[in-house]
């Protein structure tokens, strides 16, 4: 409430923000987390908590009039249509050269995402946190992020013969047809769940096309894993609907931290301010890196270093659509949540996603997230006329990593005798490069901050999500933010309080 004082305030609650909660409840700290998202415990008029990809309403866009579906087009016609505004869990926030993808909601990006959760090759980790001792995060780090996020790989025997499948099992043959080494993509989905919505036994989340807008049952968003936890505690409050606007030094020591209380179409219907001993920015990439952008501009946190806002990358996302021959159908039924990849990261800078296109109907058509080594990173800055946060990415960045997907599809199209799709992104349009799924950096390690996420200028003012990371994680990223907001939380705990 107004005036009132905490000891540690978590501003946002996707997997960093979870990390910190949890342990520094644990560590006997009293925590209050500020999410400007919704508790989505609550179901609709539908009887579901969650909207279906195929039928987006309310619930499923973050304050927007108009869906902004990441496959804009379907043979071609625009797919897009008109909503309700709300405080739906699918932020699509445009910047000028990039559209970028964000849960919002208890959970953050937990609750909209597909589960895929990937360990880095540990050849690769050096060039991803060049600051961290790659021994303590492959040791202990990245072991306790996949234990307590539940992450499992398909059972292969299973993977041979499931219907839903059939389309990654296509994935995989053209890719071996061509020499790529194809590998099995891990996922927080509960396989078991799974084999029984392909049984018929139970409702259909991920074999019902749940994905992007939230799943009704199967997977374990945080809202299975870390928040449980956290509430068991018993010393984490979380406020859903509540943004924060400003953190500056309290004269008394601590932060005074500015909080407006959101109504469902995104009105204020109250600011407060309570006074923290201790805040930790886990925003978000863009989040986290914009209110810093904008408490240093406008005099809040004047001393803020000039790292601040630098290194954000697009974690190379690109997607593509290939058109297979007639004899070649990918499947009427399948997963939403994708199981294999395609890597050719060392010689060509690219990682490829074997994605499902959940229409229901036969589409011939194999569909692919790739992540790639696209260096280009770009900067936040404060606009003093818009009063907003700009980001400096410009749409042609994106060709870097375009060559780096065609490494992988250029090849398998000449083996196959295929072409591209055109018809998914626009008309006549190839590349989904207008966007990513995976924002990256903005207040990167042991530069606008130290080695664990303290921010020097700032006693008591720390980073614990996805902007630590400079840009690129090589592959998909929660499983890195997680195992880093573990190991910098576990010296923050034993050193500063
Ligand atoms: P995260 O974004 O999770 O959480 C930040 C929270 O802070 C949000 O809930 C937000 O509402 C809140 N917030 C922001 N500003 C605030 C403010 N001022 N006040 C209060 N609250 C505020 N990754 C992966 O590894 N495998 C995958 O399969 C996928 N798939 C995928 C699909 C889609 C559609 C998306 C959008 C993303 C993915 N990702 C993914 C990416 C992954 O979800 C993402 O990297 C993490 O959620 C980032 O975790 P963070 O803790 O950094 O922030």
């Amino acid at each position: 409430s107004n005036g009132s004082r905490v000891s540690a305030l978590v501003i946002g609650s996707g997997y960093g923000g979870s990390v910190a909660a949890l342990r520094l409840a644990q560590a006997g700290i009293d925590v209050h987390v500020i999410e400007m998202g919704m508790a989505w415990d609550t179901p609709g008029a539908d009887g579901k908590i969650f909207a279906n990809t195929t039928s987006p309403d309310e619930r499923s866009y973050w304050l927007r009039t108009r869906t902004k579906q990441p496959l804009s087009h379907f043979l071609g016609f625009p797919i897009d249509r008109a909503i309700p505004r709300y405080t739906g869990i699918l932020d699509a926030e445009e910047f000028g050269g990039i559209t970028v993808y964000q849960g919002r909601g208890v959970g953050g990006g937990s609750l909209v995402n597909g589960g895929m959760a990937v360990t880095p090759k540990r050849e690769n980790f050096r060039a991803i946190l060049p600051s961290v001792d790659p021994n303590e995060m492959y040791d202990v780090y990245y072991p306790r992020a996949n234990a307590e996020l539940g992450v499992r790989t398909i059972d292969p025997a299973w993977f041979e013969t499931a219907e839903c499948y059939h389309y990654a099992r296509v994935g995989r043959k053209q890719a071996q047809r061509s020499g790529f080494p194809f590998v099995f993509v891990p996922d927080v989905y509960d396989w078991d769940y799974m084999k029984q919505e392909q049984a018929g036994t139970v409702p259909r989340s991920a074999l019902g096309g749940e994905l992007l807008f939230g799943n009704n049952y199967g997977k374990k968003s945080l809202q299975k894993t870390y928040l449980p936890q956290i509430a068991a505690t018993g010393r984490v409050t979380i406020s859903p609907l509540h943004r924060v606007t400003s953190v500056t030094p309290a004269s008394g020591g601590g932060y005074t931290v500015v909080i407006e209380q959101l109504t469902t179409t995104g009105a204020v219907s109250s600011a407060k301010s309570v006074t923290a001993d201790t805040v930790f920015f886990a925003a978000g990439s863009v989040g986290t890196s914009k209110l810093l952008v904008k408490l240093k501009a406008t005099g809040a946190l004047p001393n803020l270093n000039n790292e601040i806002g630098k290194g954000w990358g697009d974690n190379g996302n690109v997607m593509c659509g290939r058109a297979n021959h007639i004899w070649e159908p990918t499947g009427c039924l399948q997963s939403s949540i994708p199981t294999a990849g395609i890597d050719n990261w060392a010689a060509g800078g690219a990682f490829a996603e074997v994605a499902p296109l959940p229409t229901g109907i036969e589409t011939w058509a194999s569909f692919y997230l790739a992540i790639t080594r696209n260096p280009n990173r770009a900067q936040f800055t404060w606009n003093p006329s818009t009063r907003q946060v700009d980001l400096n990415w410009q749409t042609a960045w994106k060709r870097a990593g375009i060559e780096m997907a065609k490494s992988i599809f250029d090849r398998i199209n000449a083996k196959e005798g295929t072409i591209y799709r055109t018809d998914l992104f626009g008309i006549y349009k190839i590349w989904g490069d207008h966007l990513t799924y995976h924002p990256l950096g903005g207040a990167v390690l042991n530069k606008a901050t130290d080695n664990y996420g303290r921010i020097a200028e700032y006693p008591g003012l720390y980073v614990i999500d996805g902007a630590l990371i400079p840009g690129n994680t090589s592959v998909n990223p929660f499983v890195t933010i997680t195992a880093l907001a573990e190991r910098n939380i576990e010296e923050i705990v034993a050193n500063d309080f």
